[in-house]
């Protein structure tokens, strides 16, 4: 199939185009490359500088195009909170514009990354997709607004969407073909990593008062390389059943800050300064996936998902990037 994948050329949709190339698809990138890098497009790929907010320009992008894999979104969560426009922007009216060029060039599969900030603070745990969605911030409400546009098209048009909730995605592919290190990142594992190389002086962990075993949060972390593989299985799915999907896909181990910066510390050989601040405003204590849905349907689990291989994964991205310094 030829795959229009938007976003392509970010962290996930890196590894999400990787994955598709290495199944044997025919891929075009488009992304406007504002987080995204061209050391992350692969030459096998084709590529088009474009943006989504450009309807001509989407349109034009979709001839000839089998399904959309659509990645591109803004994703800091305090940010959304901040610039409630920017992410009305760029998540909901470039969305809906993807989803109408796709209608108009006659493209009828979407892969939509969707989030578990669907579901706001847990109401019970492990969180399965019948979970009540109430997103805490407005990074999960632009979220949680195309899943319900989606389904509506799923009904009023011949258009069927897989909708991906995933959760903490973290990691770099084994193999080391991604060659872009994430910018600013704002998620745990990146920044861990920073103070690792000395980039930072020390983390700050949010809060060890916490109801968990150590104190500190627990998340449901999950490698972008079985997020990847998790894209296919849903294209797969959606073009056999005929039907659209809405599915978590996490690694249901729940693992706590303090455990990233041990396992960072061990695998690193580096001191990783850290010291406890106060809680997150907006953090739960505790999330953590039930992907039972996605084994059963996709016959998805996560497999490069255990805590050493986020973690040394990501630290060898830092060391081939030429970061991690001598010290
Ligand atoms: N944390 C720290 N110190 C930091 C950064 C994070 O202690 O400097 C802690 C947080 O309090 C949290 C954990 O590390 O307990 C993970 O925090 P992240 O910011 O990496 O991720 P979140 O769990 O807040 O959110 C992430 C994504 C969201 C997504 C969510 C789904 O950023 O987009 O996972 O589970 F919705």
């Amino acid at each position: 199939m030829k795959i229009l994948i938007v976003g392509g050329a970010g962290y996930i949709g890196s590894h999400v185009a990787r994955e598709f190339l290495d199944q044997g698809h025919d891929v075009l990138v488009f992304d406007n490359l504002s987080t995204g890098g061209r050391e992350n497009l692969f030459p096998e790929a084709q590529f088009i500088h474009g943006d989504i907010l450009d309807y001509p320009g989407v349109l034009a992008a979709m001839r000839g195009v089998d399904a959309v894999v659509h990645l591109a979104a803004a994703k800091a969560v305090g940010e959304s909170m901040a610039k409630p426009e920017k992410y009305s922007r760029n998540n909901l009216v470039g969305t809906i514009n993807l989803v109408n060029a796709a209608c108009e060039a006659g493209v009828g599969r979407f892969i939509f990354s969707s989030s578990a900030a669907v579901y706001g603070e847990p109401a019970y745990l492990p969180a399965d997709e019948a979970h009540p969605t109430n997103p805490e911030n407005y990074y999960g409400f632009t979220k949680l607004e195309i899943e319900r546009i989606l389904a509506w098209y799923d009904k009023l048009k011949p258009f069927r969407f897989a909708a991906l909730r995933y959760f903490n995605a973290a990691g770099y592919d084994a193999k080391g073909r991604i060659k872009g290190l994430e910018r600013n990142p704002a998620n745990l594992i990146p920044l861990v990593m920073e103070v690792a190389c000395g980039m930072r002086s020390e983390l700050q962990i949010f809060g060890d008062d916490w109801d968990t075993p150590d104190g500190s949060c627990v998340r449901d972390y999950v490698h972008v390389s079985d997020l990847a593989r998790g894209h296919v299985a849903a294209l797969d799915w959606i073009s056999r059943e005929d039907r659209s999907l809405v599915v978590n896909l996490g690694s249901e181990a729940g693992i706590s800050v303090k455990q990233i910066v041990d396992c960072a510390r061990k695998v690193t050989g580096r001191k990783i300064p850290a010291k406890v601040a106060g809680r997150r405003a907006g953090d739960p204590a505790r999330l953590v996936a039930s992907s039972a849905l996605a084994r059963k349907e996709l016959g998805w689990t996560a497999r490069e998902s255990d805590v050493e291989n986020l973690v040394r994964s990501s630290w060898d991205a830092y060391v081939r990037a030429g970061l991690a310094g001598n010290k």
